[in-house]
């Protein structure tokens, strides 16, 4: 059996940004919490989604305090102004973490007690609407079935699962993202998509809208990088990212984000960074398994295979060529990160306790978890 799911619709364009008040308004919301983080909420972009919201004749309530892998107490402490607020809307405008926490903040409008008693869990009283603004073209949260929230009680990365009511992606909100971020963000969506044509259980929609993303980052991550103001770029970059989301909403990511989450947490690195420098021995794993789904991936980004290579040349092939185009866009190695080998191989357990990990296609020794991750360290220097 398959499934594949149709989460909210998307609006998309720039300029779309100014749309953002009468669409709530469609929406039957009359007093929207706008949930943002303080950087964001410094930006243009955040200044004319207010003003359309105000526009609009709508009421605000600004929660600006998210920070970075949202935190459970963020939510509890946003979920606990929603409510006394009485807001029948909610409004993200940023990446990844103010979208999760939008999210995350929307379980507990009409529901008792912290966000932490609803992780996994399905069956509460359903939110408000929730639109989402994407000012980052990575995570593709504002279409995927759950919002990642940092459990501080059991310092594990957790979820709720709650959909987005509308996403805008607006690309002249994401001109002043700098070129470190273009480019980690760019190969978070790079790996959501990799990983999911990759899947334990492929999904058709998803290879078609995983496939595409991986295009569209390989043509157009190089080109927002060097010049940020490049709408065009910028706007298919926020096309990747979306398709991505709902790709790896239904195949779901595997072991390159489970490494990712383990060094991510014990190195405090980029989130995208560490996806980036996990993919191309996850390739070479996924390659070892169904060489023609990595096959895919090598033809997203313009590689001609002759039909005659072997799966482990398949996954070499591949792997090298996410590794020059890391090289491309910058992405740093584990070793220029300042994580030496041995602490690196040192995450194994944490790979295999991480949520992905029940998603990988093929279960893997401790063994083989300490080789792949040695090289990954080895291989991109
Ligand atoms: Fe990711």
């Amino acid at each position: 059996m398959g499934k594949y799911a149709q989460t909210c619709p998307i609006i998309y364009g720039a300029g779309t940004i100014s749309l953002l008040g009468e669409e709530v308004k469609k929406l039957g919301c009359t007093k929207v919490m706008v949930v943002s983080d303080e950087n964001i909420s410094k930006l243009e972009a955040y200044d004319k989604g207010k003003k359309s919201l105000l526009d609009a004749g709508l009421k605000i309530v600004e929660f600006t305090k998210v920070l970075p892998d949202p935190p459970d107490y963020i939510i509890n402490e946003g979920g606990e102004i929603a409510r006394n607020e009485r807001i029948d809307g909610l409004v993200a405008i940023g990446g990844g973490s103010p979208m999760d926490a939008a999210k995350g903040i929307n379980v507990l409008i009409n529901n008792p007690g912290s966000v932490n008693q609803y992780f996994g869990n399905p069956f509460y009283n359903p939110g408000v609407p929730v639109v989402m603004v994407a000012t980052t073209a990575g995570t593709g949260s504002e279409s995927t079935s759950v919002a990642v929230i940092t459990d501080t009680v059991n310092n594990v990365k957790n979820s709720v699962i709650v959909n987005s009511t509308l996403g805008i992606l607006d690309p002249e909100t994401t001109v002043t993202v700098p070129p470190a971020l273009t480019a980690a963000t760019g190969m978070d969506a790079f790996a959501h998509a990799a990983e999911a044509i990759t899947a334990k259980i492929p999904n058709p929609k998803s290879e078609l809208l995983a496939k595409e993303a991986i295009k569209k980052v390989t043509a157009n991550l190089p080109l927002a990088i060097a010049d940020g103001k490049d709408v065009r770029a910028r706007s298919e970059l926020l096309l990747a990212s979306n398709f991505a989301g709902i790709a790896f909403n239904d195949a779901l990511v595997h072991l390159g984000h489970a490494i990712a989450h383990s060094a991510g947490s014990k190195f405090h690195l980029t989130h995208g960074v560490a996806c980036a420098f996990a993919l191309p021995e996850v390739m070479k794993y996924a390659a070892g398994i169904d060489s023609e789904k990595v096959k895919i991936v090598g033809e997203a980004m313009g590689i001609s295979f002759s039909g005659k290579e072997s799966s482990a040349e398949t996954g070499e092939i591949v792997a090298d060529a996410i590794r020059n185009f890391l090289k491309k866009v910058n992405i740093k190695s584990v070793s220029i990160l300042g994580v030496s080998k041995e602490d690196f191989i040192s995450i194994t357990p944490m790979v295999f306790k991480d949520a992905c990990y029940n998603f990988v296609p093929k279960e893997i020794t401790r063994e083989e978890a300490e080789g792949i991750l040695g090289s990954i360290y080895d291989n991109y220097k």
